[in-house]
C-alpha cells in the first residue's frame, strides 16, 4: 500500500490531479490509497521539511515518494494510521525492492526522525509553509483576504471532512431519514434550517449502505454545497418562489449534483450545460438514478450564439469554475496543484461567464453565482465588479445563505449548536442577483 501511495503523491509533486490518479487505481486498493494519500498529503510540506533536514540532498524520485509519505504517517498526530515500527518496516521493505542501494539510507533517516522526532518537528514548523501545509502564495493571500479568520481556515483544510447527503425532497424529510439510518446502526442528524435536506453522518460509510441510494431517495452533497437550489427557488427577499415550469439553466453543470437538487425542489424546464462532455456523462447518470429530466448539452456557456435560442431564462445557476480554495478538505492536492497565477486567470473566465450569461436572462430573473473558493477575488471580489459594470443588476443579501461562507466549525450548524468536530460546511461563496 505504502507504494501506492508513494507513487500518488509523487504525482501530484508533479503536478498530476489525485482524482485522476485514483480513478486509475485497482478498485480493492482504491479506498485505503485515497485515504492514506489524503493523511500524507495533508502533510506534505512538514515531510518535505523533515527531508530536507534529514537528507539535505533528494534521494532519486523512486524512493523520494516513499520517504515523504513515511515521515508524514511518522508526523506527530493524536490518531496516526499506523505504528511507527510498521511504517518503518514497510517503508524500508517497499524501498529494498525499487532500490535496494538506498534502503539502509532510508531506514537511517526514518530512525533517525523517531529518535529526535520533537526537535526535528519543532525546527521545520519555523517555516509558516511547512507549519500550515499550504504554498506561501496561498498563505499570503488568505491573510489578505481573511486577516481574522486565515488560521482556522487553514486547520480547517487540513481536517477530515464529515460525509453529508442531500435527501431528496420528494422521498420525505432528512429527519425521516435519519430514522431509516438509525435503523441501519448508521448514526446521523439533519442539519436543520440552513440546509433543510442535510444529513450528516457521523462516520463515512459506502454508498451503497445508504438505505435508497440505488433508488434516487438520497445523494451525497456536501451542505454548502446545497445552499444553490434553496438560493435559486425559493422566496428570498423581494423574490418570490421560482414558479413551476419556470425556464432554468444550469451553466456550469457537471457532475449535477447541484442541477438534480434544483429539480428535486421543482418541476422545472432545466437546460444543463457544461463544456466538459466528458463530465457532462455523469450528470445524465445522476439524472437518471434520481429519475429526473433536463436538457443537457455540451457546450462554452461563454459563446451563446452556438447553445442559446434566444428564449430567456428566469433564473440561472453560474457554478463557475474555479480554485476549489473552499474544498481543500475533500481535495488536499488543490492546494499543491494550484498556481497563485492560476487565480487571476479563473476570475477572468468567471467575468466572461457572467457577463455572457447576463443577457440570456429574464428582466425580473434572478442569477445565483456560485464558486466553491474563500478567495475574495472569486467572490465578493468578482461581484462588486459585476455590480459595477451591470447598472440593471442588483445583489440580494440572504442572511446565512449568501457571501463568502467560510468552512469554519460553527458555521452552518444551527444557533447554540456549534459543533467542536471538523466544519460542517465546506467554504463557498453565494451571490444572488436579480435583474431590473
Ligand atoms: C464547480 S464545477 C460545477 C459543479 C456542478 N455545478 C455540481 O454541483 O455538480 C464547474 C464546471 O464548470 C465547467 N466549465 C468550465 N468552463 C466552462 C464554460 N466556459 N462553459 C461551461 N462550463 C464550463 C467545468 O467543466 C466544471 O464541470
Amino acid at each position: 500500500m505504502i507504494a501506492q501511495v508513494a507513487d500518488a503523491v509523487q504525482a501530484v509533486r508533479g503536478g498530476r490531479s489525485l482524482t485522476e490518479l485514483l480513478a486509475r487505481c485497482p478498485a480493492d486498493l482504491r479506498p485505503g490509497t485515497q485515504s492514506l494519500s489524503f493523511y500524507v498529503l495533508r502533510l506534505l510540506a512538514s515531510a518535505e521539511g523533515a527531508r530536507a533536514l534529514l537528507a539535505p540532498k533528494a534521494p532519486p524520485p523512486k524512493v523520494e515518494g516513499l520517504l515523504l509519505s513515511a515521515l508524514a504517517l511518522l508526523w506527530p498526530a493524536e490518531d496516526p494510521p499506523y505504528d511507527a515500527h510498521t511504517v518503518v518496516d514497510q517503508t524500508v521493505s517497499a524501498v529494498r525492492k525499487r532500490l535496494p542501494a538506498s534502503a539502509g539510507f532510508v531506514n537511517a533517516v526514518l530512525r533517525r526522525f523517531l529518535r529526535e522526532r520533537d526537535a526535528i518537528v519543532a525546527a521545520v514548523q519555523a517555516d509558516p509553509v511547512a507549519r500550515f501545509n499550504h504554498p506561501a502564495w496561498w498563505l499570503a493571500r488568505l491573510q489578505q483576504d481573511w486577516p481574522e479568520q486565515w488560521q482556522e481556515i487553514l486547520a480547517a483544510n487540513n481536517q477530515h471532512p464529515p460525509m453529508t447527503l442531500r435527501v431528496h425532497a420528494r422521498h420525505g424529510s432528512a429527519e425521516t431519514y435519519v430514522q431509516r439510518l438509525s435503523q441501519q446502526g448508521i448514526a446521523a442528524r439533519a442539519l436543520g434550517a440552513i440546509a433543510p435536506q442535510a444529513v450528516v453522518l457521523e462516520r463515512a460509510v459506502p454508498v451503497t449502505a445508504l438505505p435508497g441510494f440505488a433508488q434516487g431517495e438520497v445523494s451525497v452533497q456536501d451542505a454548502a454545497a446545497q445552499l444553490a437550489g434553496h438560493l435559486l427557488v425559493q422566496a428570498q427577499g423581494e423574490l418570490p418562489h421560482l414558479p413551476e415550469h419556470a425556464r432554468v439553466l444550469d451553466a456550469c453543470s457537471a457532475p449535477g449534483g447541484k442541477t438534480a437538487h434544483i429539480l428535486e425542489l421543482g418541476d422545472f424546464d432545466l437546460t444543463a450545460l457544461d463544456s466538459d462532455a466528458r463530465r457532462l456523462a455523469r450528470v445524465q447518470d445522476n439524472l437518471a438514478r434520481l429519475q429526473l429530466r433536463a436538457r443537457v448539452l455540451a457546450a462554452d456557456a461563454r459563446q451563446t450564439a452556438g447553445w442559446w435560442n434566444g428564449e430567456r431564462f428566469d433564473a440561472i445557476l453560474l457554478d463557475a469554475p474555479c480554485s476549489a480554495s473552499g474544498i481543500v478538505r475533500r481535495h488536499p492536492d488543490v492546494r499543491w496543484l494550484r498556481r497563485d497565477s492560476d487565480i487571476a486567470q479563473l476570475a477572468q473566465i468567471q467575468a466572461e461567464l457572467l457577463d455572457a450569461l447576463w443577457p440570456t436572462l429574464k428582466p425580473g430573473g434572478r442569477l445565483v453565482y456560485a464558486t466553491c473558493s474563500v478567495f475574495k477575488a472569486e467572490g465578493q471580489g468578482q461581484i462588486d465588479a459585476f455590480l459595477q459594470r451591470q447598472a440593471d443588476a442588483k445583489l440580494i443579501e440572504v442572511s446565512g445563505l449568501s457571501g463568502h461562507l467560510l468552512p469554519l466549525a460553527h458555521n452552518g450548524e444551527p444557533a447554540g449548536a456549534a459543533g467542536s468536530g471538523p466544519a460542517v460546511i465546506d467554504g463557498f461563496y453565494y451571490a444572488l442577483l436579480h435583474k431590473s
